[in-house]
């Protein structure tokens, strides 16, 4: 399988986007870009941008859209960038989501390709309570639906597993205002061009990636690129 675009999964905190992206960027053998990651990489090492963004992600806010847009206009200098890449949590607003129009457009790739993941607010926050991450490979767990075979211990790398600092309820809300307010209406953005997938995100993992599988399947061209 190939893909020579930009792949986006947008939807709520929660709804599966990162442990989806992961999944299918080994399938098509593209980087995974998470923004989400990104900036809790520079938090971790203490950067400058990672010092301005720590006490926004804290509070469940949007980091200021030129901060993003630097970064990742940034990390897709790197060649591994060249035959597509997935973007889990970019864009998130309508300006950041204008300017990636732009920089495709400069790196020679087509319409971006959207999927929007569905779920309800019971299940997202569920899944948020329960979520554990692996602090050396990220692999991402849940305590209720998808446990580690030892407790607080990564089944691959044996890393650590830690909480997120904006899982904490105070944050999910405010996350979820931001989704609101300023993502949803990401989905009108690339509905009214035709490139929008819409994909209901409530089944266990392996199911959820089979029916994301059907829609990119679906959208393959006979030479099996998307
Ligand atoms: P980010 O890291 O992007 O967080 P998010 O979008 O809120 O999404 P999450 O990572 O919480 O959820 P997810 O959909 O990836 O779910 P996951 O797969 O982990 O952003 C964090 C912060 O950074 C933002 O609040 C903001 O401050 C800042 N930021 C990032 N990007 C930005 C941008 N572009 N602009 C401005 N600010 C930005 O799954 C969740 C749990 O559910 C896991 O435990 C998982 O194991 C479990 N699970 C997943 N799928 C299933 C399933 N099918 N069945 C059962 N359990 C499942």
């Amino acid at each position: 399988m190939a893909l020579k675009r930009a792949l986006i999964f947008l939807g709520p905190p929660g709804a599966g986007k990162g442990t989806q992206a992961k999944r299918t960027a080994q399938q098509y053998h593209v980087p995974h870009l998470s923004t989400g990651d990104m900036l809790r990489d520079a938090v971790a090492r203490g950067t400058e941008l990672g010092r301005l963004a720590k006490p926004i992600m804290e509070r469940g806010d949007l980091v200021p859209d030129d901060l993003i847009l630097a970064m990742v206009e940034e990390r897709l200098k790197q060649p591994d960038t060249r035959e597509g890449v997935i973007f889990d949590g970019f864009p998130r607003t309508i300006p950041q989501a204008e300017r990636l129009d732009a920089i495709l457009k400069r790196y020679g790739f087509g319409e971006p390709f959207v999927v929007d993941f569905h779920l309800d607010q019971e299940t997202l926050l569920r899944r948020l309570a329960g979520r554990w991450t692996c602090s050396v490979g990220g692999e991402i767990y849940n305590v209720y639906e998808r446990p580690p075979k030892v407790s607080g211990i990564c089944d691959h790398d044996g890393g650590k597993l830690i909480q997120r600092a904006d899982d904490r309820p105070e944050a999910v809300k405010e996350r979820l205002v931001a989704y609101e307010r300023k993502t949803k209406p990401l989905a009108d953005y690339y509905r009214q061009r035709g490139v929008f997938h819409e994909l209901e995100a409530s089944a266990s993992v392996e199911e959820v990636g089979r029916a994301l599988g059907e829609i990119l399947q679906r959208a393959q061209g006979r030479d099996g690129h998307l």
